[in-house]
Order: structure tokens, then C-alpha cells, then sequence
């Protein structure tokens, strides 16, 4: 962990949120690289889960949500971590972190009982701080799928089975953040809520474990390294009726990357009975129109039926950590030195290839050097990276370091020929291409 948290930052992926203020404590910020690696995950989430699947619409909700969408969610009265205080050195830490029933920090015994902490940011909104009008940072961007379920359903005619994705922000207070992005307080999640005919749901559980396994596997994950936890009875969260976690062995230990709950009715149902009843704030009118009900109409049968829920949900941090900690190889080279190399796929690598000029002040090649950078930008492959160190050893080993899959050298036969050099980052062997026999190399080779 350490070696990647130095590299992350040495190279610009990742970094201490607040930094130059002594950092504030469970938040990071992603930087240069980090960006470019998290929005690729991203997308490549986005794309597996929205655009090649023909039953799943997208959703991007708001972060600040309703009181009451939190309360009746389950989240106010719950969505709780076990406390307790060390007497002796005054600090909190979460119960089910404690060994020997010692503190972490100080090793003292004298420990309070341990008590429930709400794990949600509360905010307040409007100029005036009354404590009514107060709202929450989302802890799960799911419960904004449940609540616009009719908008999408009426909008889109969607019919069971199918499913609602959303990527974004969520918010915990956690008791203990830390080992890096694995457990901080401000994070992103990749969330499905699949929607299905009640009966059918463990079916569709088991399904979405299987698919999501699969999609970790395709970024990277080595299946040695991923196993499934069937959460027991009285571990389960308090809308789910199974949940699998898909679990992933971190540097630090075998832990959850991501969970597929079967939420059953739960939410739909507790959202849909709440809208007759009066709401916990006084300024929202309850809504007593039956068509309102989170429910959706079987063409057929004209049947109304509230779904039940499978919910893949993956933490973007968690997967970023994952990817890198897969990638990154030290590697013993023939002679005697040390490679560092990051083996992202291509699809995830922030550059996707580095055009270098071999002599960083020769305007010819340089010149020639940027043209071909932007002509090969041009084609949306990803970002294309002017790498004009002028050290070719140098520049290299960054980009073997940061994971870019090729370096395309131009150099003093480039100008006579129209050639460039390509190395290959895994393998190391370069070859000679035309550039116009480019685009489609990388086309080809891009895609992992
Ligand atoms: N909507 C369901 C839900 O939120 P969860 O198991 O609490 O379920 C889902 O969270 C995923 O979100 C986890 O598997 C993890 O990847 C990520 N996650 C949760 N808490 C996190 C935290 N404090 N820091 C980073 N990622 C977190």
C-alpha cells in the first residue's frame, strides 16, 4: 500500500484532500492522472451497464436529499455505525474495529459501551439555521432511483425487467476512514437498481453476481483475487433480504469492493406508503394521488406491482484502488535494474500513448512530434500525451510507471521516412510504423 500510495502521488493520481492544511481526514483528491483513470472506469461502468445492455435507462440526481426521503428510506432511524469512546486518550473509534478490547490509538482498556452513530452529513437549507428545514447529503445515490422511479417509468415506458444506473457522489461520516481511498468519507458510487417481477429476484440476484464478476475481470481483476461473501442474516443491511459482496484482496486485506443486494420491495414500498400520510416536514404536502405509487402497470394483466430490487453497487474509489494495486508490477530486467510498470488495460490507462520527440530542442522533429499528437487526438481514442523530456530512457520509464500502453518516438528517420518508432509497454519491443498506418494500430491495440 505504501509503494502505490507514494506512486499515486509521486506521479499525480492521487492526492491528500487539503493537503497544504495538514489534509482533511477521509477526503482525497484526484489529480492529472487520477482524473483520467476514474473517469475511464467510469465509463467503461457506464458503458457495460447503460449503453450495451437494451434494459437500462441512466440517471444523474441531485446529492442534497429530502429529510423525508431519508427517513422513510430507513437511513434516519439506521443507517448506523457502533461507537465508543477511549476514556484515556478521548478518542472515537467504530466497535467492530476494536481488538482485545483495546484501543487502537493509545492500547488503553477503559472503553465506553458502544453506541449507535448516524453515519449521515446533515446539512441545513435556506439562510436561515432553524433546525427544520434541514436536509442530508446523499449516503447512497440509490434511494434517488427509488424516489424518481414513476418520472423514469413514465418518461421512458419501461416494462419489467429493467433497471435504473446512476453514477456519483455519496457521503458517510465513518467513525475511522482510512487504508488510503478504501474507506473515506467522501466517495463515489456506480449503483443499479434493477427492477423485477417478484419471484423472479433470486434468479436475477445470482445473475448480476455472476455479470458482475465478470465486469471486474474485464479491468484488470484477477479472479484469484476476487471472492464472494453471502452476508449473513443478521449482518444484512436493513432493507435487504440477501446480499452477496463481491470481495477483493487489498492490499491491506480481503475486503468488500462491491455489494448486489436483493432489496425486495422494501424501498418502493416504504416510499409508496409514506405519500399518503403527512410528511415529517411541514412545508411538503403529502401527495395523495394513487398514481403516484412507485409501482408499474403489467401491459397485459393492467395488474399494478410494486418490483422487487436486485441492486449491483460498486464504490468508484475502491475501484480505482483495485485497478491499481492489480497494475502494478516491480519487475527485475535482464540487466539488474528494477522496472516499475503499471499494466492498467488500455481501456483504463490515462495516456494512451506518448509521442516524444527524441531530441527535445531539434525543431523538425519536435515540430513534426506535436502535429502528430494532435492528429492523433483528433480521433477520440483518448488523451494523447507530448512527452518532450528529452530523455528517452526518462520518459519511458514514467510512462511505463503511469500505465500508458505505447510511446511513439519520432526521431531523425522519421523525417526522412514518415516513420515512427512504437514501444510496446508490456512487452518492451518496438517496432517501425508508418503514421499513417497509426490510427488503426492504436484503434486495434487500444481496446482491452
Ligand atoms: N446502495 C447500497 C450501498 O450503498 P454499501 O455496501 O453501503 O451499499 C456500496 O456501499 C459500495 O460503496 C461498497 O461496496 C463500497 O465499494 C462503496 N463504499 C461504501 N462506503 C464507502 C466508503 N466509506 N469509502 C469508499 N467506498 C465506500
Amino acid at each position: 500500500m505504501d509503494e502505490l500510495v507514494a506512486l499515486c502521488k509521486r506521479r499525480g493520481f492521487l492526492f491528500q484532500s487539503s493537503e497544504i492544511y495538514g489534509g482533511l481526514q477521509g477526503a482525497y483528491d484526484y489529480g492529472p492522472l487520477g482524473v483520467e483513470l476514474k473517469n475511464n472506469l467510469k465509463a467503461a461502468w457506464w458503458s457495460a451497464m447503460v449503453h450495451e445492455r437494451d434494459d437500462v435507462e441512466g440517471l444523474d440526481a441531485s446529492i442534497l436529499t429530502h429529510r423525508s426521503v431519508l427517513h422513510y428510506s430507513g437511513h434516519e432511524e439506521t443507517f448506523t455505525d457502533p461507537l465508543v469512546d477511549c476514556r484515556a486518550c478521548k478518542k472515537r473509534s467504530r466497535a467492530d474495529h476494536i481488538e482485545d478490547g483495546k484501543c487502537p490509538y493509545c492500547g488503553s482498556d477503559s472503553l465506553t459501551e458502544p453506541r449507535p452513530f448516524n453515519l449521515m452529513f446533515k446539512t441545513s437549507i435556506g439562510p436561515v439555521d432553524d433546525g427544520v428545514d434541514i436536509a442530508y447529503l446523499r449516503p447512497e445515490t440509490a434511494q434517488a432511483i427509488f424516489t424518481n422511479f414513476k418520472n423514469v417509468v413514465d418518461s421512458t415506458s419501461r416494462q419489467m425487467p429493467f433497471g435504473i444506473a446512476q453514477i456519483g457522489k455519496a457521503f458517510r461520516n465513518e467513525i475511522t476512514p482510512r487504508n488510503f481511498i478504501f474507506r473515506v468519507r467522501e466517495f463515489e458510487q456506480m449503483e443499479l437498481e434493477f427492477f423485477v417481477q417478484p419471484g423472479t429476484d433470486e434468479a436475477w440476484h445470482q445473475t448480476w453476481v455472476e455479470s458482475r464478476l465478470a465486469w471486474w475481470r474485464e479491468q484488470g481483476v484477477s479472479s484469484n483475487h476476487l471472492s464472494c461473501y453471502d452476508v449473513p442474516k443478521e449482518e444484512l443491511a436493513h432493507y435487504s433480504k440477501a446480499t452477496v459482496d463481491i470481495m477483493y484482496r487489498f492490499p491491506h486485506g480481503v475486503e468488500e469492493l462491491e455489494g448486489v443486494a436483493n432489496r425486495t420491495d422494501f424501498d418502493l414500498g416504504s416510499h409508496t406508503k409514506q405519500q399518503g400520510e403527512l410528511d415529517i416536514q411541514a412545508s411538503v404536502q403529502p401527495n395523495t394521488d394513487s398514481t403516484a405509487k412507485l409501482a408499474i402497470q403489467d401491459r397485459e394483466t393492467k395488474q399494478w406491482v410494486v418490483p422487487y430490487v436486485i441492486e449491483p453497487s460498486a464504490g468508484v474509489d475502491r475501484g480505482v484502488l483495485a485497478v491499481l494495486n492489480e497494475a502494478y508490477t516491480v519487475e527485475q530486467l535482464e540487466d539488474g535494474k528494477e522496472r516499475t510498470v503499471l499494466r492498467l488495460p488500455a481501456h483504463l490507462a490515462p495516456i494512451k500513448a506518448a509521442v516524444i520527440p527524441l531530441k527535445r530542442n531539434h525543431q523538425e522533429i519536435v515540430s513534426k512530434a506535436q502535429s502528430l499528437r494532435s492528429d492523433l487526438q483528433r480521433l477520440g481514442l483518448g488523451r494523447i500525451f507530448f512527452e518532450n523530456s528529452g530523455n528517452i530512457g526518462k520518459s519511458y520509464r514514467k510512462h511505463d510507471e503511469v500505465g500508458t500502453p505505447f510511446c511513439l518516438t519520432i526521431d531523425f528517420e522519421s523525417l526522412e521516412t514518415d516513420t515512427v518508432t512504437v514501444r510496446d509497454r508490456d512487452s518492451m519491443k518496438q517496432i517501425r510504423l508508418e503514421t499513417a498506418e497509426l490510427p488503426s494500430y492504436l484503434a486495434t491495440n487500444l481496446v482491452s
